[in-house]
């Protein structure tokens, strides 16, 4: 009853023509199709064009980040407003890059997905451990921390416009996945967490998508595993062929 679903997050890749020349294979491949939903996350500067590329199509089109404020002097940010404005359906928020080389703590990431979600944006919550934090058996309290300190205070209807996407850091661009027994561990234990926070029914309904080196050879694996209810992907959703491969869970 979760509708799988899954993005692309292109991080700082491809020019504009590059953008829409994947954007606009992936709207051919996609059709119209229901059973599946799909997004891209390109970066700030094609967005408006992706999302006019991709009008009519069912793919869904959000961005990287986005600022903790609604507008005034934050020289080089930009408002989850503005990418309303333009037409923004969704804003992935606290990925690890974001963590671990830009900074950003459990408090800020709290802080965007709170407006964001005030601007009628809906959000990918990133979430995981780092490999030194898995050898210290902390991936639970970690994956907790980040998924509790990202929606501390948002209301049940709130919650419900949130995905969660488990990212194991140690999994991520190296070519080196969670096994679906570690991955299921973690897709488990997080929809307990949730079902603590907003009860059976959004933890019931909430996607969580696994992210780090999925590929069209591991979806399928990844994607039987119960408790995965999608990917986020970033190196294999840069090419046509292979998020397209990926979108049909490696068919
Ligand atoms: P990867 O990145 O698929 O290249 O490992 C995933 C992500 O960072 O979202």
């Amino acid at each position: 009853m979760r509708k799988p679903y899954m993005a692309g997050n292109w991080k700082m890749n491809l020019d504009r023509a590059g953008a829409l020349e994947l954007a606009g294979a992936l709207r051919e491949h996609v059709g119209q199709r229901e059973d599946v939903e799909v997004a891209v996350a390109p970066a700030f500067v094609y967005l408006r064009d992706v999302i006019e590329l991709l009008k009519g199509s069912p793919i869904r089109v959000g961005a990287q980040n986005a600022c903790a404020e609604a507008s005034g002097a934050f020289t080089g940010e930009v408002s989850p407003v503005m990418l309303r404005d333009i037409g923004c359906d969704f804003v992935i928020l606290g990925h690890s890059e974001r963590r671990h080389v830009y900074g950003e703590t459990d408090a800020d990431i709290n802080r965007k997905v709170h407006l964001a979600l005030e601007h009628d944006l809906d959000v990918v919550l990133c979430v995981g451990e780092t490999l030194e934090e898995r050898e210290a058996n902390k991936t639970e309290a970690v994956v907790k921390r980040h998924m509790t300190a990202g929606m501390t205070g948002l209301s049940e209807a709130q919650s419900r416009r949130v995905t969660i996407a488990y990212e194991p850091v140690w999994a991520i661009g190296t070519g080196l996945n969670a096994t679906p027994e570690q991955a299921g561990d973690v897709h488990t234990y997080l929809r307990g967490v949730l079902e603590g926070l907003y009860g059976a029914a959004v933890a019931e309904t909430t996607r969580i998508q696994y992210g780090g080196s999925v590929k069209p050879a591991n979806v399928a694996e990844l994607m039987s595993v119960d408790g995965v209810d999608g990917a986020l992907v970033g190196g294999a959703s840069l090419k046509a062929d292979s998020f397209a491969s990926i979108v049909d869970f490696g068919g």
